[in-house]
């Protein structure tokens, strides 16, 4: 779709959902500032201030919210930590936090230790095949104790989509409320937070939205919640037309800007600016189309060529997220004999081979190419030497 866009790396690049690759957009938004930073040095803060809220119209487009709901800002677990210092608040016998067994390491961290501090327990979602979640069992597991649900859009391994707006007004028919992680979601299909009236959100920036690697993420707040003050407040989400008074205490931004805690990175932040600028060009909703006859393009190839090879992705496409999951006993030896071959898989213990075709940059062609080396290193086993190699790689 903007294949022309982008400055992609040598080879087939498939971990477009690990790390998005540079646009030239991006690259030239950095440019200008590093110029800036040049020629301007601490003058650059009159353009600079308030650069993050002048992203937050883009932003909210991309993820179906009012521009003061979204900030660009830290990184998920960073503004997990804020958002449930704010929203995780355990009152009598709805003292639990919920998440799924599937998470992604980092907000488990951060969501045991919030139960732990404050004397709840953090329960567990179970999978009954250890790849995916039942919906039965994620409604069942909203009982009356949970006081905040946060579940990830997509599943960082399976790539399961979950269905956030019935979720959602499951959580809240039990009186819980619910955040959402949006890491594999944000830039790959189109949400709509507002209107599925999802409490709060987190996602980065550095996947599907290309932004460079530890760009700023960003947090989604529902109007509704405006009144709440932040659990972990900093002068950057201070009231920005009194900010530098610095007097009076904290007196937070009206909007999801108030979950800023201190200076951006204007460099990093550039990265956004310009890889945002893609998404203006292309509708989110033309891109999930592509990235479903994509991915829907990669599981008849492994269906066809690929047989010792289980698909551990939905199949549905309403239950599919923007990439695909093979699963095979060798997928950490293949994965490296992948890269040597110039296709860029990722890789998740023990078994996964996580492949991402992102509708921004991957063809058809490159999949069949993909499949094609991939069945050549099953037939001639060559995949095996790689054992020797591993520790240059790991
Ligand atoms: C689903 C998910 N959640 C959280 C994180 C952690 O993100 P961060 O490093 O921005 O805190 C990642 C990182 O890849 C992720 O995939």
């Amino acid at each position: 779709m903007k294949r022309g866009a982008f400055l992609l790396p040598r080879g087939i690049y498939l971990d477009g959902n690990s790390l998005g690759p540079l646009s030239y957009a991006a690259q030239a938004a950095t440019e200008r500032r590093l110029k800036q930073w040049q020629h301007l040095a601490v003058n650059g803060w009159d353009e600079w201030f308030g650069l993050s809220e002048r992203l937050s119209p883009a932003l909210a487009r991309l993820v179906g919210a009012n521009p003061a709901e979204v900030i660009a800002t830290g990184s998920i677990t960073a503004n997990l930590h804020a958002l449930l210092a704010t929203f995780y608040r355990p009152e009598g016998a709805r003292r639990n936090l919920l998440a799924t067994s599937l998470d992604f390491p980092s907000d488990l961290y951060a969501l045991s230790a919030w139960a732990q501090r404050l004397g709840g327990t953090l329960k567990l979602i179970p999978s009954r095949d250890g790849h995916t979640l039942h919906d039965d069992d994620v409604r069942a597991a909203l009982g009356p104790d949970i006081a905040l649900a946060v579940l990830p859009t997509v599943l960082y391994r399976s790539g399961q989509l979950l269905d956030v707006r019935t979720i959602s007004a499951q959580a809240h028919e039990t009186g819980a409320l619910i955040g959402w992680d949006a890491a594999h979601s944000v830039g790959a299909l189109p949400h709509a937070f507002h209107d599925d009236e999802v409490d709060f959100a987190v996602w980065c920036s550095y996947k599907y939205l290309n932004a460079g690697p530890g760009a700023p993420g960003g947090l989604f707040v529902h109007e509704r919640h405006f009144d709440l003050t932040p659990g972990l407040p900093g002068w950057w989400g201070h009231e920005k037309s009194t900010q530098f008074e610095m007097a009076g205490g904290f007196r937070k931004a009206a909007g999801a800007g108030a979950y800023q805690v201190g200076t951006p990175s204007i460099v990093a932040l550039a990265g956004l600016e310009g890889a945002l600028g893609i998404f203006e060009e292309v509708a989110i909703g033309a891109v999930r189309a592509r990235s479903l006859e994509l991915t829907a393009h990669l599981i008849a190839l492994a269906d066809a060529q690929l047989p010792e090879c289980t698909l551990r992705t939905p199949r549905e496409p309403e239950r599919r997220g923007g990439h695909v999951v093979l699963e095979h006993p060798d997928a950490k030896l293949l994965s490296l004999a992948l890269r040597r071959r110039g296709i860029i898989p990722d890789y998740r213990a023990p078994d996964l081979l996580r492949l991402a075709p992102v509708a921004l940059y991957n063809t058809e062609a490159e999949l069949g190419e993909a499949v094609r080396v991939l069945r050549e290193l099953l037939d001639s086993g060559s995949y095996r030497q790689e054992q020797a190699h591993k520790s240059e790689v790991t």
